[in-house]
Order: C-alpha cells, then sequence, then structure tokens
C-alpha cells in the first residue's frame, strides 16, 4: 500500500499525463489498466516534450516499474516503436513489464475500425483508428488473442483462424474489401515475439506482491469517465473501462486494495470525436479555448472541441469513481475572460436537472444553466500557492471545489513539469 488510482473525470485529455508525471518519484509502479494507444499522453520535461500512447507516461520517471495490465489491448508494433523512440533520447525502459493476459490488436482489427467508421456515414463515433473497440469486441465474444498465445505458434495460428474466419466473410461480403491471409497475420505478430517474451510476466501476481512489500502503485486510466463503456456517453464512448472500477479488473488487485482515487479535469472541458456535449461552444470563446489552450489531439491531431466546465460531469466523475481528490489543470487558459460560465445544471425541455440524466435522450437534449463568474487578467503561470493567484482566480477555483463534489488537491498553471499549485498531498491513506 499505498494503492492510487488516476482517472480522467471528462471527456479525456484532461493532462493525466501530467498529474502522473507530478507523482513520478513517489511512486515505485505505473500500471496502464485500460485502452490501448487511442490515448495521447503529453508530458513536458525542461525543454524535452514527450508524446505517449502505449506506455503509461510512469515511464520518464527513473527507477518505476511500468507495467501494462491484463484489461490493456496493446499493438505489439506501437509498443516497440515507442520504446524505440524513448531510448534513443536515453529513457532507461528496461523495467517495463507486460500483462500476459493482455490482448493484442492485429492487423484486422485496424482495418475492420476504419472499414466499420466509413460504413456507419453520419452514425459513426470518430474513432482513433487504431483498432481498439475490434480488439475488445474479439475480447468479450472470446476470439481475441492474448500476449501469452504469441509463444506457443500452433495456438496462435489456430486463434487468428478462428477469429478470422467470420471476420473475411465480413469483410468480403459486406465490406468489399480483400480477405486477410491467416499465414501473413500470424508470421506478422510472431515478428515481435521473442524481443517481447522478456518483458512478459504475471502482472497481477507482481502488483499483489508490491502492494504487500508496501510499495506505491499508481494505476493510471487512459481516455475517461464520460468515454467508459458503461458510465460514459454510450455508444459515443471507447471499449473499455475508463473509471476506477477498471483499475480493479485491468490489473488483477481486489477493491479493497484502492486507497485514494484522483480525477483528473480541466478548468473547463473538451471533447474529441462525436457525442453530446452539453457545454459545448461555438463561438469566439470556444475558439479562443481551443487555441489558447493547444486543444488538438496527440494521436490523431484533431481539433478538439471546446466549452466551459461542466459542474454535473464533475459531480458524476466524483460519484461514479469515488473520487478523493480532484486535480484541475489548465486554469491558466481562462486568463484574460471577462467572465467565466461555470455549468451548474441542466435544463431538459424545461425540467432542471441537477444531477446526470438517466438517459441518454434527456442529455442529448440537456441545455447548460449557467453561473457566470469573474474572470482575472493577470499571468498565474508563475503561482505556487493557491495565495499567489488572483482573487477571481481563487474564487473560480472556490466555487468548483463547492460544485464538483471532492477536495481540490492540485491546480495546474501551466503545461511544464512545475507549473502546478500543490493543495494536498495526493498520496494519502483512508
Ligand atoms: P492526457 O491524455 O489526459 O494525458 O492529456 P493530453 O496530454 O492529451 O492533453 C493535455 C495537454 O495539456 C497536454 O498538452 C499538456 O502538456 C497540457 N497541460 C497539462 N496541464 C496543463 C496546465 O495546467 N496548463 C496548460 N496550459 N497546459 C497543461
Ligand atoms: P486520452 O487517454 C480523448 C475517443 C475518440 C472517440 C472515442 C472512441 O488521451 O485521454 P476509440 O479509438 O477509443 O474506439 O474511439 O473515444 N478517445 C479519446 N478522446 N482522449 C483519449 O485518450 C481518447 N481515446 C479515445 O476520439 O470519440
Ligand atoms: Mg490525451
Amino acid at each position: 500500500m499505498p494503492a492510487v488510482v488516476l482517472v480522467g473525470a471528462q471527456w479525456g485529455d484532461e493532462g493525466k499525463g501530467k498529474a502522473t508525471d507530478l507523482l513520478g518519484s513517489r511512486v515505485d509502479y505505473v500500471v496502464k489498466f485500460n485502452g490501448g494507444n487511442n490515448a495521447g499522453h503529453t508530458v513536458v520535461i525542461g525543454d524535452e516534450k514527450y508524446a505517449l500512447h502505449l506506455l503509461p507516461s510512469g515511464i520518464l520517471s527513473p527507477g518505476v516499474v511500468p507495467v501494462i495490465g491484463n484489461g490493456v489491448v496493446v499493438d505489439i508494433d506501437v509498443l516497440f516503436e515507442e520504446l524505440d523512440a524513448l531510448n534513443s533520447r536515453g529513457v532507461d525502459t528496461s523495467r517495463l513489464l507486460v500483462s500476459s493476459q493482455a490482448h493484442v490488436i492485429a492487423g484486422y482489427h485496424r482495418t475492420l475500425d476504419k472499414v466499420t467508421e466509413r460504413f456507419l456515414g453520419k452514425r459513426r463515433i470518430g474513432t482513433t483508428g487504431r483498432g481498439i473497440g475490434p480488439a475488445y469486441a474479439d475480447k468479450i465474444n472470446r476470439v481475441g488473442l492474448r500476449i501469452a498465445d504469441l509463444f506457443d505458434p500452433k495456438i496462435l495460428a489456430e486463434k487468428v483462424e478462428g477469429s478470422l474466419d467470420q471476420k473475411n466473410h465480413l469483410l468480403v461480403k459486406v465490406y468489399n474489401r480483400r480477405a486477410v491471409d491467416v499465414d501473413e497475420t500470424v508470421d506478422e505478430l510472431l515478428a515481435h515475439a521473442e524481443r517481447l517474451r522478456p518483458m512478459v510476466a504475471n502482472t497481477p501476481l507482481v502488483l499483489n506482491q508490491a502492494l504487500d512489500d508496501h510499495k506505491t502503485v499508481l494505476f493510471e486510466a487512459g481516455q475517461a469517465t464520460m468515454l467508459d463503456v458503461d458510465h460514459g456517453t454510450y455508444p459515443f464512448v471507447t471499449s473499455s473501462s475508463a473509471t476506477a472500477g477498471g483499475a480493479v479488473t485491468g490489473s488483477g488487485i481486489g477493491p479493497t486494495r484502492v486507497d485514494s482515487v484522483i480525477g483528473v479535469i480541466k478548468a473547463y472541458t473538451t471533447r474529441v470525436g462525436e457525442g453530446p456535449f452539453p457545454t459545448e461552444l461555438f463561438d469566439a470563446n470556444g475558439e479562443y479555448l481551443l487555441k489558447t489552450g493547444g486543444e488538438y489531439g496527440v494521436t490523431t491531431g484533431r481539433a478538439r472541441r471546446c466549452g466551459w466546465y461542466d459542474s454535473v460531469i464533475a459531480r458524476y466523475s466524483s460519484r461514479i469513481n469515488g473520487l478523493t481528490d480532484l486535480v484541475v489543470t489548465k486554469l491558466d487558459v481562462l486568463t484574460g475572460m471577462e467572465k467565466v460560465p461555470v455549468c451548474v445544471a441542466y435544463d431538459v425541455d424545461g425540467t432542471r436537472y441537477d444531477e446526470m440524466p438517466d438517459d441518454q435522450t434527456a442529455f442529448h437534449h440537456a441545455k447548460p444553466i449557467y453561473e457566470e463568474l469573474p474572470g482575472w487578467w493577470e499571468d498565474i503561470s508563475g503561482a505556487r500557492t493557491v495565495e499567489d493567484l488572483p482573487k477571481n482566480a481563487q474564487s473560480y477555483l472556490a466555487r468548483l471545489e463547492e460544485l464538483s463534489g471532492c477536495r481540490i488537491s492540485a491546480v495546474g498553471v501551466g503545461p511544464r513539469r512545475d507549473e502546478i499549485i500543490p493543495v494536498h498531498d495526493l498520496i494519502h491513506g483512508r
């Protein structure tokens, strides 16, 4: 102990990478427990900027053991590309452990992701096209490939054949594409097996033993609460459990071992891809947040949709994840606004909702009810205590805390490692 879970509280890109980095030197293990290379984390250390997709951002902290848990879907080409890129910049990646039970993204998963999105047309999800959904679909459908299968070529060939049996009919007859060759796929997957072998471990056992030995283990979510397959804005979600519960199933520790749950939340809101977004802005303010916040996806380069802070979502995230701490990021981006609106509730066809509506139609119809808070003009990137902030920025944070159902334990005032205001210790017992 302690086991700390860190999740995104909105629609992703809240600055989880930077928050993880903040805990860096105090953590012994960092575990990615869900998703795959659909994630994109940016960490700025000095003048160096690192963009990570599949690897947990904790890989940048010297001495930490990074772990890819059983709940992750692994694109092996991407894994080695990222490791090579980090090695060439002098980052030691030799401690990485990969769960033997994690699932593998094969070429046909990527193909299907792109083809189905095209086929959906106007109803598309706006996925990252990395094969995430099809790989998880195979896992649930019990025709997936696991890392351990790569070390038994006969079993692997049988599984690929079984998985492609139906898919090739679909590709050829429905989507008008060429069939995928079983042997070629198997050869592609086996090409990396030997390099992977020394990293593969019984990670649930390793992590439970680490907790027994009083090590500090950080479970770092990809994506976010509103993209969670159960609790997000289904069907406009990713295909994994991105909420705190996913940390348990996706890594093989019991729920009784979790000590604290940190939610990372922007001082405003963004979303990439399709789906409802009540506080989305289509005016100059939205443009301002996009430009000032540099809101372009790390994975696909897409411009992120921008809007005001939504405290209905913050309260929902606090509840669904059992948050103990909030890390509010990008407060600096709001500098220079005359007024900063915060959504306190929704109006759904004339009815006020103080909490997240339980049905998707209501959420699609939700109109934000705003409270306007006064803005500030001063540069806040040098603030290191809450008292260093202009009074209006302090009041903004105090109101967010009141509305969001969880205490604020740190505040980001810039992208760099040191541009943060610590408020409460983020590693603590219950
Ligand atoms: P993640 O997916 O949650 O790890 O977040 P991303 O890395 O996709 O997006 C967050 C972006 O915000 C990155 O470019 C970070 O460098 C940047 N960032 C994080 N915290 C802050 C902050 O407090 N202020 C500013 N201006 N940028 C921040
Ligand atoms: P991080 O970890 C923001 C979105 C996609 C799409 C939906 C489904 O950087 O916060 P998928 O490829 O997962 O099947 O796409 O989920 N999405 C993200 N949006 N940040 C992410 O990760 C995301 N990962 C997936 O844009 O709407
Ligand atoms: Mg991101």
